[in-house]
């Protein structure tokens, strides 16, 4: 494929209006600190979906800020593609259910089911699509509300995650602008580490599922941590090798925001200083599949990019899935 075909036209973002700060877990009965959330972790608020909102509503608001901003009205799009882990039903798809939201008449609709990879598979799903079956218009989603397939006993994983939605107007590339390169991987024979042990078609939910809580996220978080550091530093090499760039060409890394150490491990690999790196872990928690295109719609209306420069993206999540992308704007 030539390269580049797809480019960023719009981002939008959008957050429940519930924010759940690191000490508000006290008062939820669970045994924590803000001190020991934010040493392992950066994070010192989350947004938590509340009643009326919904992986739909919040996608619907930020696909029309990312219309508004790329100048593009619904029924001109080709395809919603749509990352999440946390769909608001196992069927039909949550793409769906934006695209009669947003009133996408033209529209095909679709899930991706990668986690915090969901917005990186997405845009190089959206890329495929565009270069192959003539699309010229695509939205792509990444969206989670987490904090309903969290167990809310279990402090390993409930102060982690947070819920909000990021959408990315995918069009025809111009002026040299686009995805220069993509990378993308996954490692199912590790896919016990960070799972939903129950509550698809294998193990349907019952009692005893709801009483032992298998039917919500369990991770374990170290050995999570590791694969996430090690393929995280292999996603950004590739992004660059297929770009025939290196990490001085790169003027911005946003990785998913799972974790400040995380990210630090990865921006040291990858030899680009923190000044460099966009994190905002601290607000959001870990958005999954949304983390990367939130990210990214705060950092081009604070002007952190600019038209010209060069960006690179790399997720990683449960399946394993990882991957990356290096955009230019
Ligand atoms: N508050 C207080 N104590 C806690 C909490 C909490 N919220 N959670 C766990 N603990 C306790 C445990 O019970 C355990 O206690 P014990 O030793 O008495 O049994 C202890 O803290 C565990 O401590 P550590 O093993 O030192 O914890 P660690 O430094 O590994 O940090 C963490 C845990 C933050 C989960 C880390 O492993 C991690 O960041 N892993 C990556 C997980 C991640 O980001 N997942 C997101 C999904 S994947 C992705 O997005 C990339």
């Amino acid at each position: 494929m030539k390269r580049p075909t797809a480019m960023i036209a719009g981002t939008g973002h959008a957050v429940p209006k519930r924010v759940l700060t690191n000490h508000d877990f006290a008062g939820l009965g669970i045994e924590t600190s803000d001190e020991w959330i934010v040493e392992r972790t950066g994070i010192r608020q989350r947004f938590i979906a509340g009643e009326g909102e919904s992986l739909t509503s919040l996608s619907a608001d930020a696909a029309r800020q990312a219309m508004k901003a790329a100048g593009v009205t619904a029924p001109e799009l080709d395809f919603i593609v749509l990352g999440t882990a946390s769909p608001d039903r196992l069927l039909p798809a949550t793409a769906v259910e934006v695209q009669a939201a947003i009133g996408a008449t033209r529209a095909a609709a679709l899930d991706i089911c990668a986690a915090c990879s969901g917005w990186v598979y997405g845009m190089q799903v959206a890329e495929g699509l565009m270069a192959t079956s003539g699309a010229e218009t695509v939205l792509v989603i990444g969206a989670e509300t987490l904090s309903r397939i969290v167990n809310w006993k279990d402090r390993n994983t409930c102060v982690l995650f947070g819920d909000g939605a990021g959408a990315t107007i995918v069009k025809r590339s111009t002026k040299g602008r686009g995805i220069l390169s993509v990378f993308s991987r996954s490692d199912g024979t590790l896919a016990d580490l960070l799972h939903r042990p129950a509550g698809g078609a294998l193990r349907p939910v019952t009692p005893e599922v709801l009483a032992e809580g298998s039917n919500c996220i369990t991770m374990a978080g170290r050995e999570v941590f590791k694969n996430a550091v090690r393929s995280m530093a292999e996603a950004c090499d590739r992004a660059l090798d297929g770009a025939k760039l290196s990490a001085t060409d790169i003027d911005l890394l946003i990785p998913h925001q799972a974790n400040i150490r995380i990210i630090e491990a990865t921006a040291k690999h990858a030899n680009m200083p923190l000044e460099k790196v966009y994190v905002n872990v601290d607000r959001f928690g870990n958005t999954s599949a949304a983390s990367i295109p939130i990210a990214l719609d705060e950092a081009l209306r604070s002007g952190r990019i600019k038209e010209g420069m060069t960006v690179m993206f790399v997720a990683f999540g449960a399946g394993f899935t990882w991957g990356s992308l290096v955009v230019r704007f």
